[in-house]
């Protein structure tokens, strides 16, 4: 065969192109498959970066309306262009797909565009069939073979996007002008954060979401603080309601939504974006020409230890299998995967995983909450701190938020942290960290955090365990 590799990764997301450099970096002559025009995946084309790059912006705005006269700003009157800003957007996607290309070239990894389906397995490997971009045909046949094909958005019957007033977070990302009235479905990641730019950005955002709770995987106490504060910025959530039909007028839509008791009322908006999850992104794969399995929850079936699937060579990685659909998981998935390929020891330690929502302030977790732990039957202590009396968050006039530890009560082990504060997304940092090498609270409150800084709000937390917080 023309092409012959030790590894074909087919998909060039996060962890598809990260799982190729490691690879290379291992000496395995490796290539890539990847359908769309740039790598990056739905995470640097339509997903993490875009949506970062427009909540920077309109983050901006907002306290250059709200928070600089604080600060004796004067600005007069402030405006938003919302052209200049997603095109600046655009550029800054364009910049990491760039770079991409560069990493290619440098780590040597060929790079195919189109789509890639597993044709055949045999003694001599995987073949891939790959249909070009061009239109062309070509097969690879690849010794081992990682899945890295992500996820694709849920869609819910009735609620069919249109691109105009039925609208996917890819949609979100490109509105050309601000919504009057943005309807949400789903209180996740997605809704808030696109929720948020365009929140700030002058919409009224009304979000509806089916569960108790917006974010329920968080610590219930700190995913109610987490919504008080976006309520108090203005976001609007109608929990436990279900959304029963969308019906659109030229311009506007009007949502019926009914309450557990089973009360219904209309919501009128001129955008309704639906973000209600993902789900394993499979179609064309071809699992079924070489026998990888895949479970009845549309993943692909994987040994948790090894991410190697039912057929020998074969390994499957990201959003693609179970576990929660995040870019740093499928990263350091493909890099256990091209680890274990070059014979080294490879692994993700799955409890060390942080979580961040990056609204303002933002929310940020690692570990377990309260109410899980008590499912558990694991007794814990916590510890709180505020950012209000922290000397650098009255210095940013950022005080809204809390540091939350939960340790175990005999071991003093960490067992979760979780942050609803300015800069959190960095901050989790050091909880993950803590947790990966078995930290107790006490190692924490023990280390040193440099003063003024929002970290010493993650040690004061960790002293609190055993309150004996300073500031407090
Ligand atoms: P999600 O799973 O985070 O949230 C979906 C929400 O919709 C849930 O709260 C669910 O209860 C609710 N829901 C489901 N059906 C509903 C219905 N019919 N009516 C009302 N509510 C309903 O999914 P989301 O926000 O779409 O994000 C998709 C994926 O992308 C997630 O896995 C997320 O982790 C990932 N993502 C991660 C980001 C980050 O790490 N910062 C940013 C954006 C996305």
């Amino acid at each position: 065969m023309e092409h012959t590799f030790d590894l074909v990764v087919i998909g060039g997301g996060p962890g598809g192109y990260v799982c190729a450099i490691r690879a290379s970096q291992l000496g395995l002559k490796t290539a890539i498959v990847e359908t769309r025009a740039t790598l990056g995946g739905t995470c640097v084309n339509v997903g993490c970066i875009p949506s970062k790059a427009l909540l920077d912006s309109s983050e901006r705005y907002h306290k250059a309306v709200h928070d600089f006269k604080d600060h004796g700003i004067q600005t007069g009157s402030v405006k938003i262009d919302v052209k200049t800003m997603m095109a600046r957007k655009d550029r800054v996607v364009k910049e990491l797909t760039d770079g991409l290309n560069y990493l290619m070239n440098k780590n040597r990894i060929t790079v195919f565009r189109g789509k890639g389906t597993l044709a055949k397995k045999d003694a001599n490997g995987t073949t891939v069939s790959i249909a070009l971009a061009d239109g062309t045909k070509t097969e690879a046949l690849a010794k081992n073979c990682v899945i890295a094909t992500g996820s694709e958005i849920i869609r819910i019957p009735g609620f069919e996007p249109d691109s105009q007033t039925v609208i996917t977070s890819d949609d979100a990302i490109a509105l050309q002008e601000v919504p009057k009235h943005l309807i949400v479905i789903g209180g996740g990641v997605i809704g808030l954060e696109l929720g948020s730019v365009w929140n700030r950005l002058g919409a009224k955002v009304t979000v509806v979401e089916l569960l108790p709770d917006i974010l329920m995987m968080m610590d219930r106490q700190m995913r109610e603080m987490a919504r008080r504060t976006l309520q108090k910025q203005g976001m609007e959530f109608l929990l436990e309601h279900k959304v029963v039909k969308a019906e659109k007028k030229k311009g506007s839509v009007t949502v019926t939504i009914q309450t557990t008791a089973g009360e219904t009322k209309t919501i009128e908006g001129d955008k309704l974006l639906v973000a209600v999850g993902r789900k394993p992104y499979t179609d064309g794969l071809g699992a079924e020409n070489v026998g990888v399995k895949i479970t009845e929850r549309g993943r692909i079936a994987v040994d948790p230890h090894t991410l190697a699937t039912t057929v020998p060579g074969i390994y499957a990685i990201g959003d693609v299998i179970e576990g929660p659909m995040l870019a740093h998981k499928a990263e350091e998935e493909g890099v256990l995967v091209a680890e274990t390929l070059a014979g080294k020891k490879g692994h993700v330690n799955y409890n060390a995983l942080p979580s961040v929502v990056y609204t303002w302030p933002e929310f940020a977790w690692v570990g377990r909450g309260e109410e899980e732990l008590q499912k558990a039957g694991i007794e814990y202590n916590t510890g709180k701190f505020l950012f209000r009396p922290n000397g650098r968050a009255k210095a940013m006039n950022e005080p809204d938020g809390q540091v939350k530890f939960i340790a175990d009560k005999k071991t003093d082990t960490i067992l979760g942290i979780f942050i609803v504060g300015p800069n959190a997304s960095e901050l989790i940092a050091e909880a993950s960290i803590a947790m990966e090498f078995g930290a107790s609270a006490e190692d924490i409150a023990r280390s040193f955090h440099a003063h003024p800084t929002l970290a010493e709000v993650m040690k004061e937390a960790a002293l609190d365990v055993d309150k004996r917080s300073i500031h407090s």
